[in-house]
Protein backbone atom coordinates (compact mmCIF):
# COMPACT_ATOMS: atom_id res chain seq x y z
CA UNK A 1 0.00 0.00 0.00
CA UNK A 2 1.11 3.52 -0.67
CA UNK A 3 2.17 6.31 1.80
CA UNK A 4 0.14 9.43 2.06
CA UNK A 5 1.08 12.83 3.53
CA UNK A 6 -1.77 14.79 3.85
CA UNK A 7 -0.85 18.67 4.29
CA UNK A 8 -3.26 20.59 6.15
CA UNK A 9 -5.84 19.02 8.57
CA UNK A 10 -9.09 20.80 8.47
CA UNK A 11 -12.82 20.32 7.55
CA UNK A 12 -11.48 18.59 4.41
CA UNK A 13 -8.30 17.51 4.42
CA UNK A 14 -8.86 15.20 8.52
CA UNK A 15 -11.34 13.46 6.85
CA UNK A 16 -9.60 12.49 3.29
CA UNK A 17 -6.78 11.37 5.83
CA UNK A 18 -9.05 9.68 7.59
CA UNK A 19 -10.21 7.77 4.62
CA UNK A 20 -7.43 6.97 2.89
CA UNK A 21 -5.95 5.40 6.58
CA UNK A 22 -9.10 3.61 6.69
CA UNK A 23 -8.54 2.07 3.28
CA UNK A 24 -5.69 0.52 4.45
CA UNK A 25 -3.20 2.88 4.12
CA UNK A 26 -0.24 4.44 6.11
CA UNK A 27 -1.29 8.40 5.88
CA UNK A 28 0.88 11.08 8.22
CA UNK A 29 -1.27 13.93 8.64
CA UNK A 30 0.36 17.25 8.96
CA UNK A 31 -0.48 21.09 10.26
CA UNK A 32 0.76 23.45 11.22
CA UNK A 33 -1.59 24.01 14.31
CA UNK A 34 0.55 22.17 17.28
CA UNK A 35 -2.84 21.49 19.10
CA UNK A 36 -4.51 19.58 16.05
CA UNK A 37 -1.70 17.63 15.40
CA UNK A 38 -1.14 16.63 19.46
CA UNK A 39 -5.19 15.88 19.61
CA UNK A 40 -5.16 13.73 16.59
CA UNK A 41 -1.88 11.78 17.79
CA UNK A 42 -4.24 10.85 20.62
CA UNK A 43 -6.79 10.22 18.60
CA UNK A 44 -9.13 12.85 18.99
CA UNK A 45 -10.23 15.72 16.87
CA UNK A 46 -10.98 19.56 17.14
CA UNK A 47 -13.75 19.57 14.59
CA UNK A 48 -17.21 18.76 14.40
CA UNK A 49 -18.25 15.82 11.31
CA UNK A 50 -20.71 12.84 11.68
CA UNK A 51 -19.16 9.63 12.27
CA UNK A 52 -15.23 11.12 12.10
CA UNK A 53 -14.13 10.64 15.81
CA UNK A 54 -15.09 7.44 15.33
CA UNK A 55 -12.94 6.39 12.69
CA UNK A 56 -9.97 8.69 13.43
CA UNK A 57 -9.97 7.01 16.95
CA UNK A 58 -9.93 3.76 14.78
CA UNK A 59 -7.26 4.21 12.49
CA UNK A 60 -5.02 6.34 14.83
CA UNK A 61 -5.23 3.11 17.39
CA UNK A 62 -4.34 1.08 14.48
CA UNK A 63 -1.23 2.84 13.60
CA UNK A 64 -2.72 3.75 10.14
CA UNK A 65 -2.69 7.13 10.70
CA UNK A 66 -0.23 9.93 12.76
CA UNK A 67 0.34 13.56 12.35
CA UNK A 68 3.08 15.52 12.87
CA UNK A 69 4.10 19.17 12.22
CA UNK A 70 6.41 18.77 9.61
CA UNK A 71 6.03 16.43 6.31
CA UNK A 72 7.51 12.96 5.62
CA UNK A 73 8.78 11.16 2.30
CA UNK A 74 5.52 9.82 0.76
CA UNK A 75 4.44 8.28 -2.36
CA UNK A 76 1.00 10.56 -2.54
CA UNK A 77 0.93 13.98 -1.11
CA UNK A 78 -2.30 15.55 -0.56
CA UNK A 79 -2.34 19.32 -0.24
CA UNK A 80 -5.46 21.11 2.05
CA UNK A 81 -4.62 23.96 3.57
CA UNK A 82 -6.86 27.27 3.21
CA UNK A 83 -7.22 29.37 0.11
CA UNK A 84 -8.84 32.87 1.59
CA UNK A 85 -9.38 35.70 -0.01
CA UNK A 86 -7.66 39.11 0.39
CA UNK A 87 -9.18 42.13 1.19
CA UNK A 88 -9.29 43.39 -2.09
CA UNK A 89 -11.22 40.17 -3.12
CA UNK A 90 -8.11 38.29 -4.75
CA UNK A 91 -7.03 34.92 -3.98
CA UNK A 92 -4.80 34.37 -1.31
CA UNK A 93 -2.89 31.62 -2.35
CA UNK A 94 0.22 31.81 -0.10
CA UNK A 95 -0.79 29.11 2.08
CA UNK A 96 -0.60 26.52 -1.06
CA UNK A 97 2.69 28.03 -1.79
CA UNK A 98 4.18 27.46 1.74
CA UNK A 99 2.78 24.46 1.67
CA UNK A 100 4.08 23.22 -1.61
CA UNK A 101 7.63 24.41 -0.31
CA UNK A 102 7.35 22.31 2.82
CA UNK A 103 7.05 18.85 1.14
CA UNK A 104 10.12 19.86 -1.31
CA UNK A 105 12.56 18.23 1.13
CA UNK A 106 10.47 15.10 0.83
CA UNK A 107 9.75 15.13 -2.53
CA UNK A 108 11.14 12.54 -4.78
CA UNK A 109 10.69 12.05 -8.60
CA UNK A 110 7.63 9.32 -9.19
CA UNK A 111 5.85 11.10 -6.39
CA UNK A 112 2.14 12.23 -6.93
CA UNK A 113 1.36 15.56 -5.49
CA UNK A 114 -2.44 17.03 -5.25
CA UNK A 115 -3.40 19.80 -4.27
CA UNK A 116 -7.32 19.25 -3.00
CA UNK A 117 -7.43 23.22 -1.87
CA UNK A 118 -9.67 25.19 -3.72
CA UNK A 119 -7.32 27.23 -6.33
CA UNK A 120 -7.88 30.32 -9.14
CA UNK A 121 -7.91 29.31 -12.55
CA UNK A 122 -4.27 28.12 -13.82
CA UNK A 123 -2.65 27.74 -9.97
CA UNK A 124 -1.36 24.62 -10.81
CA UNK A 125 -0.03 25.55 -14.04
CA UNK A 126 1.61 29.26 -12.95
CA UNK A 127 2.30 28.64 -8.79
CA UNK A 128 2.82 25.32 -7.93
CA UNK A 129 4.25 24.21 -10.83
CA UNK A 130 7.36 26.71 -10.67
CA UNK A 131 8.01 26.02 -7.20
CA UNK A 132 8.35 22.81 -7.91
CA UNK A 133 10.61 23.56 -10.90
CA UNK A 134 12.77 25.58 -8.68
CA UNK A 135 13.30 22.84 -6.16
CA UNK A 136 15.07 21.49 -9.46
CA UNK A 137 12.20 18.97 -10.37
CA UNK A 138 11.12 18.48 -14.24
CA UNK A 139 6.88 19.06 -12.92
CA UNK A 140 5.85 17.16 -15.99
CA UNK A 141 8.04 14.50 -16.12
CA UNK A 142 9.81 13.86 -12.34
CA UNK A 143 6.37 13.83 -10.46
CA UNK A 144 2.59 13.89 -10.96
CA UNK A 145 1.04 17.20 -10.45
CA UNK A 146 -2.91 17.21 -10.36
CA UNK A 147 -5.99 19.56 -8.59
CA UNK A 148 -8.72 17.26 -7.46
CA UNK A 149 -11.08 19.70 -6.00
CA UNK A 150 -13.27 19.12 -3.54
CA UNK A 151 -17.18 19.30 -2.86
CA UNK A 152 -18.25 17.48 0.02
CA UNK A 153 -21.43 18.75 2.07
CA UNK A 154 -20.69 19.50 5.86
CA UNK A 155 -22.40 17.23 8.09
CA UNK A 156 -22.07 14.73 5.17
CA UNK A 157 -18.33 14.47 4.07
CA UNK A 158 -17.17 11.16 5.28
CA UNK A 159 -20.05 9.73 2.82
CA UNK A 160 -19.36 12.06 0.16
CA UNK A 161 -15.93 11.51 0.21
CA UNK A 162 -16.29 8.20 -1.28
CA UNK A 163 -19.54 8.34 -2.92
CA UNK A 164 -19.12 11.49 -4.86
CA UNK A 165 -17.97 12.39 -8.60
CA UNK A 166 -14.13 13.43 -8.31
CA UNK A 167 -12.68 15.18 -11.02
CA UNK A 168 -8.78 15.05 -11.32
CA UNK A 169 -7.00 17.29 -13.09
CA UNK A 170 -3.40 17.05 -14.00
CA UNK A 171 -0.66 19.23 -15.46
CA UNK A 172 -0.14 16.35 -17.74
CA UNK A 173 -2.12 13.23 -19.07
CA UNK A 174 0.06 11.43 -17.11
CA UNK A 175 -0.15 13.07 -14.15
CA UNK A 176 -3.61 13.40 -14.27
CA UNK A 177 -4.01 9.64 -14.69
CA UNK A 178 -1.96 8.69 -12.21
CA UNK A 179 -3.49 11.19 -9.45
CA UNK A 180 -6.83 9.31 -10.12
CA UNK A 181 -5.66 5.96 -9.55
CA UNK A 182 -4.93 6.80 -6.28
CA UNK A 183 -8.66 7.78 -5.98
CA UNK A 184 -9.82 5.22 -7.08
CA UNK A 185 -8.99 2.76 -4.46
CA UNK A 186 -11.39 4.86 -2.61
CA UNK A 187 -13.83 6.83 -4.41
CA UNK A 188 -17.02 4.58 -5.26
CA UNK A 189 -18.06 7.28 -7.47
CA UNK A 190 -16.98 8.35 -10.94
CA UNK A 191 -13.45 9.24 -10.99
CA UNK A 192 -12.95 11.59 -14.73
CA UNK A 193 -9.77 12.83 -15.77
CA UNK A 194 -8.78 15.87 -17.01
CA UNK A 195 -6.46 19.24 -17.21
CA UNK A 196 -5.62 20.84 -14.21
CA UNK A 197 -6.93 24.47 -15.63
CA UNK A 198 -10.21 22.44 -16.56
CA UNK A 199 -10.43 21.01 -13.05
CA UNK A 200 -9.74 24.23 -11.17
CA UNK A 201 -12.49 26.30 -13.02
CA UNK A 202 -15.16 22.89 -12.98
CA UNK A 203 -15.13 23.19 -9.06
CA UNK A 204 -15.28 27.42 -9.11
CA UNK A 205 -18.07 27.38 -11.71
CA UNK A 206 -20.00 25.21 -9.33
CA UNK A 207 -20.04 27.40 -7.15
CA UNK A 208 -20.51 30.43 -9.30
CA UNK A 209 -23.55 29.14 -10.46
CA UNK A 210 -25.35 28.59 -7.37
CA UNK A 211 -23.60 32.41 -6.37
CA UNK A 212 -25.61 33.52 -9.82
CA UNK A 213 -28.63 32.45 -9.24
CA UNK A 214 -29.03 33.31 -5.63
CA UNK A 215 -28.22 36.22 -6.99
CA UNK A 216 -31.56 36.31 -10.12
CA UNK A 217 -33.58 35.18 -6.68
CA UNK A 218 -32.32 38.34 -4.35
CA UNK A 219 -33.05 40.71 -7.21
CA UNK A 220 -36.16 38.97 -8.17
CA UNK A 221 -37.02 39.55 -4.43
CA UNK A 222 -35.95 43.81 -4.81
CA UNK A 223 -38.10 43.85 -7.90
CA UNK A 224 -41.32 42.16 -6.39
CA UNK A 225 -40.81 44.77 -3.57
CA UNK A 226 -40.89 47.89 -5.70
CA UNK A 227 -43.78 46.85 -7.79
CA UNK A 228 -45.74 44.93 -4.71
CA UNK A 229 -45.30 41.33 -6.11
CA UNK A 230 -44.67 38.44 -4.26
CA UNK A 231 -41.81 37.08 -5.21
CA UNK A 232 -41.87 33.62 -3.41
CA UNK A 233 -45.06 33.01 -5.57
CA UNK A 234 -43.66 34.20 -8.53
CA UNK A 235 -41.15 31.24 -7.61
CA UNK A 236 -43.41 28.79 -7.02
CA UNK A 237 -45.51 29.20 -10.20
CA UNK A 238 -42.00 29.64 -12.30
CA UNK A 239 -41.03 26.69 -11.12
CA UNK A 240 -43.92 24.77 -12.56
CA UNK A 241 -42.40 25.24 -15.65
CA UNK A 242 -40.46 22.08 -16.40
CA UNK A 243 -36.55 23.44 -17.25
CA UNK A 244 -37.22 26.73 -14.82
CA UNK A 245 -35.79 26.74 -11.25
CA UNK A 246 -35.39 29.77 -9.78
CA UNK A 247 -33.88 29.85 -6.31
CA UNK A 248 -34.88 31.18 -3.39
CA UNK A 249 -33.76 34.96 -1.88
CA UNK A 250 -32.45 35.64 1.51
CA UNK A 251 -30.05 38.28 3.49
CA UNK A 252 -27.43 37.52 1.38
CA UNK A 253 -24.84 35.14 0.63
CA UNK A 254 -21.72 33.68 2.82
CA UNK A 255 -19.27 31.05 4.12
CA UNK A 256 -15.87 30.22 2.68
CA UNK A 257 -17.05 28.82 -0.50
CA UNK A 258 -20.14 30.75 -2.62
CA UNK A 259 -19.25 33.77 -1.02
CA UNK A 260 -15.44 33.66 -2.10
CA UNK A 261 -14.91 31.41 -5.12
CA UNK A 262 -16.12 33.58 -7.37
CA UNK A 263 -13.75 36.37 -6.85
CA UNK A 264 -11.07 34.03 -7.95
CA UNK A 265 -12.74 33.87 -11.75
CA UNK A 266 -13.54 37.72 -11.47
CA UNK A 267 -9.42 38.09 -10.54
CA UNK A 268 -8.54 36.62 -13.45
CA UNK A 269 -10.55 37.84 -16.16
CA UNK A 270 -12.40 40.72 -14.96
CA UNK A 271 -13.05 42.27 -18.32
CA UNK A 272 -15.14 39.00 -19.07
CA UNK A 273 -16.37 38.04 -15.64
CA UNK A 274 -19.01 40.70 -15.92
CA UNK A 275 -22.41 38.43 -14.71
CA UNK A 276 -19.79 36.78 -11.84
CA UNK A 277 -19.21 40.46 -10.29
CA UNK A 278 -22.61 41.62 -10.46
CA UNK A 279 -24.05 38.93 -8.95
CA UNK A 280 -21.57 39.07 -6.23
CA UNK A 281 -22.40 42.64 -5.96
CA UNK A 282 -25.93 42.11 -6.00
CA UNK A 283 -25.64 39.30 -2.81
CA UNK A 284 -23.37 41.53 -1.25
CA UNK A 285 -25.56 44.45 -1.16
CA UNK A 286 -28.60 42.03 0.39
CA UNK A 287 -27.57 42.62 4.07
CA UNK A 288 -28.08 46.66 3.51
CA UNK A 289 -32.07 45.86 1.92
CA UNK A 290 -32.54 44.22 4.99
CA UNK A 291 -31.01 46.75 7.09
CA UNK A 292 -33.57 49.17 4.43
CA UNK A 293 -36.99 47.37 5.51
CA UNK A 294 -36.06 46.99 9.64
CA UNK A 295 -35.75 50.53 9.83
CA UNK A 296 -39.03 51.53 7.67
CA UNK A 297 -40.28 48.54 9.49
CA UNK A 298 -39.67 50.62 12.66
CA UNK A 299 -40.20 54.03 11.96
CA UNK A 300 -42.47 54.78 14.18
CA UNK A 301 -41.10 53.66 17.20
CA UNK A 302 -39.20 56.20 18.89
CA UNK A 303 -36.64 53.20 20.93
CA UNK A 304 -37.66 49.99 18.52
CA UNK A 305 -36.63 46.44 20.62
CA UNK A 306 -35.36 44.38 18.07
CA UNK A 307 -34.86 40.69 18.25
CA UNK A 308 -32.30 39.13 15.70
CA UNK A 309 -32.43 35.09 15.20
CA UNK A 310 -29.65 33.53 13.47
CA UNK A 311 -26.13 34.49 13.15
CA UNK A 312 -24.36 31.82 10.66
CA UNK A 313 -24.33 31.60 7.13
CA UNK A 314 -26.66 28.57 7.00
CA UNK A 315 -29.03 26.35 8.61
CA UNK A 316 -28.14 23.96 11.31
CA UNK A 317 -24.37 24.90 11.53
CA UNK A 318 -21.93 26.76 13.46
CA UNK A 319 -20.21 28.26 11.16
CA UNK A 320 -20.47 32.19 11.14
CA UNK A 321 -17.50 32.65 8.40
CA UNK A 322 -18.28 35.29 6.05
CA UNK A 323 -21.98 35.06 6.84
CA UNK A 324 -24.07 38.25 6.16
CA UNK A 325 -26.11 37.92 9.23
CA UNK A 326 -23.26 39.04 11.18
CA UNK A 327 -22.96 42.43 8.64
CA UNK A 328 -26.87 42.45 9.90
CA UNK A 329 -26.19 42.37 13.72
CA UNK A 330 -23.56 44.65 13.56
CA UNK A 331 -24.94 47.69 11.47
CA UNK A 332 -28.06 47.08 13.80
CA UNK A 333 -26.44 47.19 16.51
CA UNK A 334 -24.73 50.59 15.24
CA UNK A 335 -27.67 52.18 15.45
CA UNK A 336 -28.27 53.82 18.70
CA UNK A 337 -32.13 54.25 18.32
CA UNK A 338 -32.48 50.51 18.79
CA UNK A 339 -32.52 48.17 21.84
CA UNK A 340 -31.24 44.74 19.90
CA UNK A 341 -30.92 41.31 21.41
CA UNK A 342 -29.10 38.56 19.70
CA UNK A 343 -30.11 34.85 19.38
CA UNK A 344 -28.45 31.15 17.46
CA UNK A 345 -28.83 28.45 19.34
CA UNK A 346 -26.34 26.74 17.06
CA UNK A 347 -23.54 29.58 18.25
CA UNK A 348 -21.33 30.25 21.29
CA UNK A 349 -20.43 33.33 23.12
CA UNK A 350 -17.05 32.89 22.45
CA UNK A 351 -17.53 33.17 18.29
CA UNK A 352 -19.08 36.54 18.47
CA UNK A 353 -17.95 39.64 19.77
CA UNK A 354 -21.73 40.52 21.11
CA UNK A 355 -23.90 38.68 23.78
CA UNK A 356 -26.09 36.25 23.19
CA UNK A 357 -29.28 35.58 24.48
CA UNK A 358 -32.10 32.50 24.72
CA UNK A 359 -35.17 33.02 22.36
CA UNK A 360 -37.48 33.57 24.72
CA UNK A 361 -34.94 36.53 26.48
CA UNK A 362 -34.70 37.83 22.43
CA UNK A 363 -38.48 38.08 22.08
CA UNK A 364 -39.64 39.46 25.59
CA UNK A 365 -40.83 43.07 25.02
CA UNK A 366 -39.27 42.86 21.46
CA UNK A 367 -41.27 45.28 18.70
CA UNK A 368 -39.87 43.07 15.58
CA UNK A 369 -37.99 39.80 15.23
CA UNK A 370 -35.69 39.47 12.36
CA UNK A 371 -34.89 35.79 10.98
CA UNK A 372 -31.28 35.59 9.99
CA UNK A 373 -30.91 32.00 9.55
CA UNK A 374 -32.98 28.57 8.57
CA UNK A 375 -32.12 27.16 11.61
CA UNK A 376 -34.88 23.66 11.91
CA UNK A 377 -35.33 25.93 15.51
CA UNK A 378 -36.90 28.91 13.77
CA UNK A 379 -38.59 26.37 11.54
CA UNK A 380 -41.50 25.38 13.65
CA UNK A 381 -41.32 28.79 16.31
CA UNK A 382 -44.33 28.48 18.10
CA UNK A 383 -46.46 31.45 17.67
CA UNK A 384 -48.18 31.95 21.19
CA UNK A 385 -44.45 33.31 22.34
CA UNK A 386 -44.36 36.15 20.37
CA UNK A 387 -48.00 36.64 20.98
CA UNK A 388 -47.22 36.21 24.60
CA UNK A 389 -43.80 37.50 24.87
CA UNK A 390 -43.67 40.48 22.36
CA UNK A 391 -44.63 44.56 22.82
CA UNK A 392 -46.25 44.31 18.82
CA UNK A 393 -45.90 41.08 17.42
CA UNK A 394 -44.00 41.74 14.07
CA UNK A 395 -41.74 39.42 12.15
CA UNK A 396 -39.89 39.87 9.09
CA UNK A 397 -38.44 36.48 8.05
CA UNK A 398 -35.16 37.07 5.42
CA UNK A 399 -34.44 33.15 4.58
CA UNK A 400 -39.03 32.45 4.47
CA UNK A 401 -38.29 29.55 6.81
CA UNK A 402 -40.68 30.03 9.40
CA UNK A 403 -44.33 28.04 9.74
CA UNK A 404 -45.83 31.63 10.90
CA UNK A 405 -48.66 33.06 8.93
CA UNK A 406 -50.02 36.44 8.57
CA UNK A 407 -53.04 36.83 10.99
CA UNK A 408 -55.15 39.43 12.76
CA UNK A 409 -52.69 39.68 15.87
CA UNK A 410 -49.26 38.31 14.31
CA UNK A 411 -47.68 40.55 11.44
CA UNK A 412 -45.60 38.38 9.42
CA UNK A 413 -43.11 39.60 6.33
CA UNK A 414 -41.08 37.93 3.88
CA UNK A 415 -37.85 38.83 2.22
CA UNK A 416 -39.72 38.06 -1.15
CA UNK A 417 -43.23 39.38 -0.10
CA UNK A 418 -43.17 43.20 1.44
CA UNK A 419 -46.55 43.93 -0.45
CA UNK A 420 -48.47 45.45 3.08
CA UNK A 421 -44.86 47.54 3.54
CA UNK A 422 -45.42 48.74 0.10
CA UNK A 423 -46.84 51.83 1.17
CA UNK A 424 -43.66 53.29 2.78
CA UNK A 425 -41.08 51.12 0.84
CA UNK A 426 -42.58 51.70 -2.62
CA UNK A 427 -41.32 54.71 -4.13
CA UNK A 428 -43.03 55.60 -7.77
CA UNK A 429 -40.57 54.22 -10.66
CA UNK A 430 -40.83 57.89 -11.75
CA UNK A 431 -39.91 59.40 -8.48
N1 LIG B 1 -14.73 22.91 4.19
C1 LIG B 1 -15.41 22.69 3.07
O1 LIG B 1 -16.58 22.36 3.11
C2 LIG B 1 -14.73 22.80 1.71
C3 LIG B 1 -15.40 22.30 0.58
C4 LIG B 1 -14.76 22.36 -0.64
C5 LIG B 1 -13.51 22.93 -0.76
N2 LIG B 1 -12.87 23.42 0.36
C6 LIG B 1 -11.52 23.99 0.19
O2 LIG B 1 -10.58 23.11 0.82
C7 LIG B 1 -9.50 23.90 1.34
C8 LIG B 1 -9.33 23.61 2.82
O3 LIG B 1 -10.51 24.02 3.47
P1 LIG B 1 -10.85 23.57 4.96
O4 LIG B 1 -12.27 23.94 5.19
O5 LIG B 1 -10.40 22.18 5.20
O6 LIG B 1 -9.89 24.57 5.77
P2 LIG B 1 -9.60 24.56 7.34
O7 LIG B 1 -9.30 25.96 7.70
O8 LIG B 1 -10.66 23.79 8.05
O9 LIG B 1 -8.26 23.69 7.48
C9 LIG B 1 -7.04 24.04 6.94
C10 LIG B 1 -5.94 23.51 7.85
O10 LIG B 1 -4.68 23.76 7.20
C11 LIG B 1 -3.73 24.09 8.20
N3 LIG B 1 -2.61 24.77 7.54
C12 LIG B 1 -2.54 26.02 7.04
N4 LIG B 1 -1.34 26.21 6.44
C13 LIG B 1 -0.65 25.05 6.55
C14 LIG B 1 0.65 24.62 6.14
N5 LIG B 1 1.47 25.41 5.44
N6 LIG B 1 1.03 23.37 6.47
C15 LIG B 1 0.22 22.55 7.17
N7 LIG B 1 -1.02 22.89 7.59
C16 LIG B 1 -1.44 24.13 7.27
C17 LIG B 1 -4.51 24.94 9.18
O11 LIG B 1 -3.89 24.97 10.45
C18 LIG B 1 -5.87 24.19 9.23
O12 LIG B 1 -5.90 23.19 10.24
C19 LIG B 1 -9.82 25.35 1.02
O13 LIG B 1 -9.22 25.72 -0.19
C20 LIG B 1 -11.33 25.33 0.86
O14 LIG B 1 -11.80 26.38 0.04
C21 LIG B 1 -13.45 23.36 1.59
Amino acid sequence: MQKICVIGLGYIGLPTAAVFARAGFSVVGVDVNERVVERLNQGEIIIEEVGLPEVVKEVVAKGKLHASSTPEEADVFIISVPTPIHADCTANVDYVASAIESILPYLKKGNVVIVESTIPPRTIDDVVAPIIEKAGFNPKEDVALAHCPERVLPGRILIELVENTRIVGGLTPQAASKAADVYRQIVTGDVIETEAATAEMSKLMENTFRDVNIALANELAKISARLGIDAHKVIELANKHPRVNIHHPGPGVGGHCLAVDPYFIVEKAPEEALMIQLSRDINNSMPDFVIEQIIKLTAELKEPKIALCGLTYKGNIDDVRESPALEIVEKVLANPRYDVRIHDPHVRDDQVPFPLVSFEEAVSKANLVVILTDHNEFKTIDKHVLLDQMETPVVFDTKNCTNLEQEEELTVYRIGDLTSLQAIAVKPINS
